[in-house]
């Protein structure tokens, strides 16, 4: 049973406070867990409570969801049983009150549902992908490496948020993470011989004054063939454009570009770069609001490219299932804050995979050195994640953990692709 709750403020990896939490069993057993931050947020997420106080921390301080942790939450909490995970979030979200969790703070309640799971991982002195995933959880997913960054989580002009490389034709993850690393160290000397800059952006990719994503793209093929692979079959190219970062009153407003697209030019310019580069995913490739949008460039392309709903459906069970039944994408991305407990992600993931789609583990762009999504995609079996580039602690943390999962499951892990194909 839960004998103590605390919580307390960290740092993120932007250097914003976020929400710390330690759950201790009545055996002493510990679980600890840091809550991430988005900054491209999606309309429909669960509510990140901010103290909004101007003099401290920019407002962004976070006192009031620690106090909520270390009040009210604790003597909800306290006595309950660490195993019955759907038993306690459905108590917490009970205790919040409000559809969008709004009252006590999706990160608040977060930071205990997790917690609360790493505890009771620890008291079954089972890894937390075992303890989540059963006896079955060997199958580590395909990472998404987000070498080239822009949009919000930059300061250059490029429109499109993220452009990524997945090690499609990789053995193993740690093969994966080798071949990443060697394409990002190979983008870093060709940006730098072409006289851009080789800083890197919020996720760890590079944030090059380029201006267009076919400039971007060009880049990143260039880099994955000079480091000895084949664009395509071994590593295939991956985008999130963000796209309601910059849809404005029914148009996308490049502003990198210069442009202006009409959602009909957005499906048309989309799918063009999906025939003419190795796309195998494109995430928020249209507006959280320009559903008619995602359903025409589903129509169009879903049957050959990965169309996978972020903000669109903010990892909401209820989002998805509208989704799936109105052809709007063909994956989603679970990000467990956007929720904001542990039992609504794995239901949204299962929800998602009974229909056939596919289910992409993700980081926020505010992160810490808190690895729980690596075992999150290993318990779920979802075959992919999106942890960001191969540079900065917070997002190498999760490749690395990623690591010793395959490690210690030796011989009976299964890299994602290898599993996906043989299903
Ligand atoms: P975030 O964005 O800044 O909201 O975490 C990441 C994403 O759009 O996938
Ligand atoms: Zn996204």
């Amino acid at each position: 049973a839960v004998r103590r709750v605390t919580a307390r403020a960290v740092l993120d990896s932007r250097g914003n406070p976020t929400v710390e939490v330690d759950v201790v069993l009545a055996d002493g057993s510990l679980g600890r867990a840091a809550v991430p931050s988005g900054a491209s947020t999606g309309a429909r997420e669960a509510v990140e409570l901010r103290d909004g106080d101007p003099r401290r921390w920019h407002g962004r301080g976070v006192d009031r969801a620690v106090a909520h942790v270390k009040g009210e939450i604790a003597d909800a909490v306290t006595g309950r049983d660490a195993d019955d995970q759907a038993g306690l979030d459905a108590a917490l979200v009970a205790l919040d009150g409000t559809p969008t969790k709004a009252r006590l703070g999706a990160n608040a309640l977060l930071g205990v549902s997790l917690a609360t799971a790493k505890a009771a991982a620890v008291s079954h002195r089972q890894p937390l992908y075992r303890y989540l995933g059963g006896a079955d959880a060997r199958v580590l997913p395909v990472p998404m490496m987000n070498i080239v960054n822009g949009g919000a989580h930059a300061d250059n002009p490029l429109d499109f948020q993220e452009f990524m490389i997945a090690p499609v034709g990789a053995e193993s993850f740690a093969e994966a993470v080798r071949m990443g690393s060697e394409v990002f160290h190979t983008l870093r000397r060709d940006l730098l011989a072409a006289g851009h800059s080789t800083g890197v952006g919020d996720e760890g990719g590079f944030a090059p004054a380029l201006r267009t994503a076919e400039e971007a793209l060009d880049f990143v093929m260039a880099a994955i063939e000079r480091a000895g692979y084949r664009a395509g079959a071994d590593i295939g190219l991956v985008m999130d454009p963000a796209s309601s970062e910059f849809y404005r009153a029914g148009v996308y407003a490049y502003v990198g570009e210069g442009v202006q697209r009409t959602p009909a030019e957005q499906v048309d310019y989309l799918a063009k770069l999906i025939d003419a580069y190795p796309i195998v995913s494109v995430e928020d490739p249209m507006a959280e609001d320009d559903l008619d949008g995602w359903r025409e460039l589903t129509a169009r392309v879903g049957d050959r490219c990965q169309l996978t709903g972020d903000d669109v459906f903010c990892t909401n069970e209820a989002l998805v299932r509208e989704g799936i039944r109105t052809g709007v994408g063909n994956a989603v991305l679970i990000k467990v804050n956007q929720i904001g407990t542990l039992t609504e992600a794995l239901g949204t993931v299962n929800a998602a995979r009974r229909a056939g789609w596919v289910a992409v583990m993700s980081h926020r762009s505010g992160e810490t050195e808190d690895t729980t999504i690596a075992d999150l995609a290993v318990a779920t079996g979802c075959g992919q994640i999106k942890t960001g580039s191969l540079s900065r602690s917070d997002r190498t943390a999760k490749y690395n953990q990623l690591m010793r999962i395959e490690e210690e499951l030796g011989a009976s892990a299964v890299y994602g692709c290898a599993a996906a194909s043989a299903e």
